[in-house]
């Protein structure tokens, strides 16, 4: 067994006494003098890196996206140890490169670039889940929840806090739900396992006592998908409403459908939710502000279910702060298009917050250590999303120019879509095509690609795989427009309503 951890770790540690944010050229000039493998590695000299973190044994770096910097890896031949690991990353945003877990042979003398290979071989994780745009979500069409976290959340997850939430005590949660009550212009956040713990701790916090009543988009996760838990949480009545444009709910669909009076018969709606992006469609910030002040008016509470609001701020419909400043609460996922593993956050007034937490103490959500999701959450923000107020430095942009693109490749072929693409979800018209939704799961399956039925969600990971993911999409569309004429009579559409997702 050769060494490990003997590659020039002293000099790795010093660069880190020298603190974060120093460029790496620098830091692996050092480390060069040090340790033969990589002296002579010209492409480090010309790109451009900041090293973010150093733990004990691994040196973790981001890449300036920018200037694709990885080109001059990829060529690069003459190191294995780099051009392997370099090359794995490919296309991700961000490296973690195990320097340290490299060993070197044990004299020092490989030879050839074949005997560090197998060196190499042996130290790289034969599965590895932190591996971005070629892990487990990149060729997942199915949701934008498929995306899987990065290197980098898993270098925040490597300097972490861990200290109990339930005491509140954890820096790295409180930063996290601080940083989101600041973005939405909120006074307070609470970090919550899922978007579905989000939407219920919301409603569970903004209804008082029964009769009370839930005013939602018929298609809404509330009311679709989220296994009843209004009912049974709350006692609520919810009142599905289809919105007449077919696209989403105006102040016109909310006061034909919203109960007002005193009428001892009625359920009263106490609760306007409304969903944005819902399935990828965007809600107008005007909507959103005629329906609040019809709430105010009526003394009725707003919710938004912004599991994907990022989608919608991102696409330049308005800022969080700007959308936020009309509703009671906000809740917003992590784990969707933001790529990070778990968790949600729902914002709103200091006092409905702390009801908030009460209420997920008592269904079993309150965490111990959850800087080990919050710690992610909080890069998934600024890298995914952005900086920017408006998602500007994110990713989330990308993926809706693509998204554009591929419902082009499907019109221009004479597919149909059935909702317009605002943001990143196309949805084919498959009963158009008549083509059974496991028809194009099947074929997506034989060339590596993951679809649920009609739904296309471009996440950024699909963004990033582009290269191998349009030309079969291609491909896949023109085969279904092809079988509509050939087995189109045969076709019937599904019956009734059903859940999109058929898990058992
Ligand atoms: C709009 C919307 N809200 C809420 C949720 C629930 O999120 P979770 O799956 O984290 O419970 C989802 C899930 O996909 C969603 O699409």
């Amino acid at each position: 067994m050769r060494p490990r951890h003997t590659f020039a770790l002293s000099t790795l540690l010093s660069v880190a006494d020298n603190g974060v944010g120093r460029d790496l050229t620098a830091a692996i000039a050092s480390v060069a003098s040090a340790s033969a493998p990589l002296r002579t590695t010209p492409p480090l000299e010309s790109s451009k890196f900041k090293l973010s973190r150093l733990s004990t044994g691994r040196l973790l770096y981001t890449v300036s996206r920018s200037r694709h910097p990885l080109e001059s890896f990829k060529s690069y031949k003459g190191r294995p140890f780099l051009y392997k690991n370099l090359d794995h990353y490919l296309g991700t945003r961000s490296l973690a490169a195990t320097f340290s877990t490299v060993a070197p042979p044990a004299s020092n003398s490989a030879s050839s670039s074949a005997e560090m290979a197998q060196v190499i071989d042996q130290s790289i994780p034969k599965s590895n889940a932190w591996v971005g745009s070629s892990g487990a979500g990149g060729y997942d069409l199915r949701s934008d929840t498929m995306t899987t976290p990065t290197s980098s959340m898993l270098a925040a997850i490597q300097s972490c806090s861990l200290l109990d939430d339930v005491f509140n005590e954890d820096p790295t949660t409180i930063d996290l739900e601080a940083h989101c009550a600041a973005l939405t212009g909120k006074e307070a956040g609470l970090f919550v396992l899922s978007g579905t713990m989000g939407n219920q701790l919301a409603l569970r916090s903004l209804l008082t006592q029964p009769p009370h009543g839930v005013l939602c988009d018929y298609r809404s996760h509330i009311v679709k998908y989220e296994a009843g838990g209004v009912s049974s949480l709350t006692g609520a009545t919810l009142k599905p409403v289809v919105p007449k444009n077919g696209i989403y709910l105006t102040l016109e669909d909310v006061k034909a459908n919203a109960y007002l009076d005193d009428d001892v018969h009625t359920c009263p709606t106490r609760v306007i939710s409304l969903e944005n992006t819902l399935n990828g469609m965007i809600m107008p910030l005007e909507e959103v502000k005629r329906i609040s002040a019809f709430a105010h008016e009526h003394d009725i509470k707003l919710h938004c279910d912004g599991a994907r609001l990022w989608e919608a701020v991102a696409s330049g419909a308005g800022s969080l702060a700007e959308f936020a400043s009309y509703f009671d609460t906000v809740s917003l996922c992590f784990s969707k298009g933001l790529g990070a593993p778990i968790g949600s956050i729902l914002v709103g007034t200091k006092a409905l917050i702390k009801h908030a937490r009460w209420v997920r103490k008592s269904i079993g959500g309150g965490l111990r250590q959850p800087g080990l999701v919050t710690a992610p959450a909080r890069v998934a923000i600024d890298e995914t999303f952005g900086k920017g107020p408006n998602g500007e430095g994110g990713l989330l942009r990308g993926t809706h120019v693509l998204a554009k693109e591929v419902a082009k490749i499907w019109t221009d072929l004479g597919g149909k879509l059935e909702y317009p693409v605002h943001t990143n979800m196309v949805w084919l018209d498959l009963n158009d095509a008549k083509c059974p939704g496991a028809r194009i799961e099947e074929l997506g399956k034989e060339v590596g690609l993951r679809f649920m039925e009609n739904r296309l969600v471009i996440h950024f990971q699909i963004l990033e795989n582009r290269h191998f993911v349009v030309p079969r999409l291609e491909a896949i569309f023109k085969t279904i427009l092809e079988e509509k004429t050939k087995n189109g009579a045969a076709f019937e559409g599904a019956k009734g309503e059903t859940s999109m997702y058929g898990t058992e």
